[in-house]
């Protein structure tokens, strides 16, 4: 039996999985006890390629943890999979980390949560893209006052990868597989809880998905800044980051990123003319992460298990970032205004945390 603090089953050995063992190599108290997937050959090929000999490999996540002493499971499953991994991961006294989205439908969200705060243990959920310097910096510009007041805050996203396997068979491959992200990086970035959002989403000609691989949407968020999203999962040449390309606008000036290390901001420099003249604003230092991406939010779990605040990203949290997707998919499906408080429903309660 290992005897490290961090005794870690991970499940779902597929794409995703090699980024979580990548970055979790930096941790000396972790240590893998097994690998599951519904797929045997997927555990044992990962287990190979990491030179994990001497770790278990299963297909049933109940019996693995039975098995050995894990006290964490990180879920790399497919989203229609993560209600009953984290339940059961609950269930066996582990601490839970999973992929984004929380998960895919709201129902079984609030299940989800509601067994974790009835467990008294740790389920955080990956948003890596709240760990990267170059979000921090703007972020950090956009809550200095340096904008004057927040009131506008927009998002581009127009990528067009093929991947292939469950992404171009699902509804609403772009809400509920990628802008997940997005909606949570302006919740990060505006430092603000959504109130409601209207949406249209389509699938456009040409596209190689199912179902859903466009959408616009524009939300309402608590401290009255309207944030909208413009986004395509089958749009090629002159792509924007996955980061997206950014744009907030304050009473007094306005910043621009790319989503990656470009950054600018200017405000006005007179008050006489049509058009008034702008200068540059000083941009907060670019500071380097001890951690970025998944290793970033890792390391905020293991943390909060030494002792330290809940991750950025624990459920309670997280599940206003996943809120804002399926009330963006009510609203297309009915062509309306959706308020959030509708699809969070018994959860509207929940504690709000302000970054
Ligand atoms: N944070 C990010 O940037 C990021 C990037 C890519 C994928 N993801 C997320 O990671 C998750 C997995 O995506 P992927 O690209 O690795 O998918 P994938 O299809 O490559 O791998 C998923 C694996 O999970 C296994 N699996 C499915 N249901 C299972 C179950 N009930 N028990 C055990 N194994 C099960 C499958 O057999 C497969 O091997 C998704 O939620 C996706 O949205 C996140």
């Amino acid at each position: 039996m290992n005897e490290k603090p961090f005794r870690v089953v991970l499940v779902g050995c597929g794409g995703i999985s090699r980024t979580w063992l990548r970055a979790t190599a930096v941790f000396p108290d972790l240590a893998y006890v097994g690998l599951v997937d519904l797929d045997v050959a997927q555990a044992e090929r990962l287990r190979a390629e990491f030179g994990l000999e001497g770790v278990a490999v299963g297909t049933n996540l109940a019996d693995m943890l039975r098995q050995t002493n894990a006290n964490i499971v990180f879920d790399c499953t497919v989203p229609e999979a993560h209600a009953a991994v984290t339940q059961t991961a609950l269930a066996h006294g582990c601490h839970v980390l999973g992929e984004k989205p929380l998960a895919d439908t709201m129902a079984n969200a609030q299940a989800m949560v509601a067994a974790a705060q009835a467990s008294g243990q740790l389920y955080a959920v990956i948003q890596n893209r709240r760990y990267l310097d170059d979000i921090v910096r703007f972020r950090a510009l956009v809550q200095s006052g340096e904008l004057g007041q927040l009131t506008t805050l927009n998002a581009d996203f127009y990528l067009g990868p093929h991947f292939g396997g469950f992404r171009e068979a699902m509804d609403h491959v772009l809400l509920l597989d990628m802008a997940i992200h997005t909606f949570d990086q302006a919740r990060y970035i505006s430092g603000a809880n959504p109130v409601a959002v209207y949406c249209h989403e389509w699938n456009p000609a040409g596209s190689w998905y199912a179902h859903g691989a466009a959408a616009v949407a524009i939300f309402e968020m608590s401290n009255g800044v309207i944030f909208t999203y413009r986004g395509s999962w089958c749009a090629e040449g002159l792509n924007t980051s996955w980061e997206c390309d950014w744009r907030a606008v304050g009473t007094g000036g306005t910043a621009v990123w790319d989503g990656g290390s470009t950054l600018h901001a200017e405000k006005p420099a007179g008050r006489d003319s049509f058009i008034r003249p702008v200068q540059p604003i000083a941009l907060p230092p670019l500071q380097k992460l001890p951690h970025s991406g998944h290793a970033g939010v890792i390391a905020d779990f293991l943390a909060a298990l030494h002792g330290e605040p809940a991750p950025q990203t624990t459920c309670t949290d997280n599940i206003y970032s996943l809120a804002m997707v399926h009330a963006a998919i009510e609203s297309a499906k009915n062509g309306r205004r959706v308020l959030i408080e509708e699809v969070i429903g018994q959860h509207n309660s929940l504690p709000i945390t302000v970054y």
